[in-house]
């Protein structure tokens, strides 16, 4: 059985509550659930993780080297500053999703810029949480 990794970056934790207007009402225990069913009816084992921190991010990267058989990765705001995790997804050879649930070229112009997007091989960007469940569908087919 073929492994997706999922990671959330920070404050993808507060999803429910945090900015609600932008970001929906969905928790992100609710959309690790909607994953989690589609990809047992992909038949695809799926690994979800979450942090506030970047070094984490990075180990976490670091450990599914071995073991990711596609990564769906949205790093939140260390999506515009981090050398550090371009750095580790560089070192992974497995596909790769970069997911924002919000349109970031319709918001401030710092979100424009992503350190990953041109280390991924594709990018879903203003779809809300449906954002994840394509990047499932993506990676299944690849
Ligand atoms: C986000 C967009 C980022 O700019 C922001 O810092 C987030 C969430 C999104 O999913 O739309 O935390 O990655």
């Amino acid at each position: 059985m073929k492994t997706i990794r999922v990671i959330h970056g920070p404050n993808l934790n507060l999803l429910g509550t945090r900015e609600p207007e932008i970001y929906g009402s969905e928790t992100l225990a609710d959309i690790d659930g909607r994953l989690a069913k589609k990809a047992a009816a992909l038949s695809l084992t799926l690994k979800t993780f979450q942090s506030n921190h970047e070094g984490a991010i990075v180990d976490q990267i670091q450990s599914v080297r071995a073991h990711c058989d596609g990564l769906i990765i949205n790093p939140g705001a260390f999506t515009h500053t981090s050398v550090a995790i371009r750095d580790a997804l560089l070192a992974l050879t497995c596909p790769m999703v970069e997911v924002h649930i919000s349109n970031v070229y319709q918001r401030e112009s710092f979100r424009h810029q992503s350190f990953i997007g041109d280390v991924v091989t594709g990018r879903i960007v203003g779809l809300g949480s449906q954002g994840y469940l394509l990047a499932l569908e993506a990676l299944a087919a690849m």
